[in-house]
């Protein structure tokens, strides 16, 4: 008899991903954060790996492989783990779970954007200390009537502003492409977006590109007390700069769900009052995590049997 084929699970995989896998495969499932030796190891031999973000694969690991390696099926829609190259030089395939998780992320974008300006972390703080803030403090900020301006406008933008409506706001968007005529977001240079918005989010993935998009620069231009929120990726933004922009009140208040060297959260940031920090949590509900193991194992079995993977990056 055929020996199965062997998979290497390098996330935490939901049962609804997980459990068909081993209907399948033999399954190595690594900790919650499998170390890279472990890694090294068990992906020799192995035909098919689930990655995530917080999984660097590189030409060591897919050489590791010893050319076993058909797929690399990432769990998530950003890519920026994956050195897309290295990836198609050796003829591997590689996948992601795009529009799944776009409403989740898109709703925390807004959340963040809402608790950042209602300064909810801070109130709920005081509650839980067992105080109560005189009337005239956390005064805070409202959506409505407001200039958000979306960095990126792809799906995940999209649906930000699509949620937006209900608000009554002001959508602006910067780009590289203008999107189809719609009415839903106008768009902007980055700068003049920056220099607009009460609300500013960031929806770009993570590339040479976009690393450090938003640098001290380009802070130093933002609507003074304007709010910042990032659901994307840390890297996109300059945490430095970042940290002295909330300092000097320049921007009024960040609400963060990533970081630049997850899952270190400087302590800068998480000492000052005006941040609402989150960690990583954007796709995280049941039903949207259900639905990227799906569509994760979906792609990793369609490549190990040969046929076209659902939702391909390499
Ligand atoms: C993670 C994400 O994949 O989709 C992405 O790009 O960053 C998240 O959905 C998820 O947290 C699993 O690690």
């Amino acid at each position: 008899m055929m020996a199965r084929p062997r998979v290497v699970v390098a996330v935490v995989l939901p049962p609804a991903g997980l459990e068909s896998l081993q209907l399948r495969y033999d399954v190595d499932v690594g900790s919650e954060r499998p170390e890279r030796r472990w890694l090294l190891d068990h992906v020799r031999g192995a035909a098919g790996m689930v990655a995530g973000p917080a999984v660097p694969v590189d030409s060591e690991l897919l050489d590791a492989a010893e050319g076993s390696l058909k797929v690399v099926a990432n769990f998530g829609v950003g890519y920026d783990n994956l050195d897309v190259e290295a990836v198609r030089a050796r003829g591997i395939r590689a996948t992601n779970t795009p529009d799944v998780l776009t409403n989740a992320t898109a709703e925390l974008a807004v959340t963040l954007m809402l608790a950042a300006g209602r300064r909810v972390a801070e109130a709920d703080a005081v509650v839980r200390s067992g105080s109560w803030p005189h009337e005239t403090r956390l005064l805070g900020r409202e959506l409505s009537g407001t200039t958000v301006g979306l960095i990126g406008f792809g799906r995940i933008g999209r649906r930000v502003a699509e949620l937006l409506s209900g608000f009554g706001t002001r959508v602006l968007y910067s780009s590289r492409s203008e999107a189809p005529a719609q009415d839903v977001a106008e768009r902007r240079e980055l700068p003049e977006l920056m220099s607009t918005s009460d609300f500013i989010s960031v929806h770009v993935p993570l590339s040479s590109e976009t690393h450090h998009l938003i640098d001290g620069p380009l802070l130093a231009g933002i609507k003074p007390g304007a709010i910042l929120v990032n659901t994307s990726r840390g890297g996109v933004i300059e945490t430095g700069a970042l940290i002295e922009a909330l300092r000097s009140g320049r921007v009024g208040a960040a609400g963060l769900d990533v970081y630049e060297d997850e899952p270190d959260v400087p302590r800068a940031l998480r000492e000052l009052p005006n941040t609402v920090l989150l960690p990583h949590v954007g796709s995280a509900t049941g039903k949207t995590r259900d639905a990227m193991a799906r569509l994760c194992v979906e792609n990793l079995v369609a490549v190990i049997e040969g046929r076209e993977p659902p939702t391909p990056v390499a």
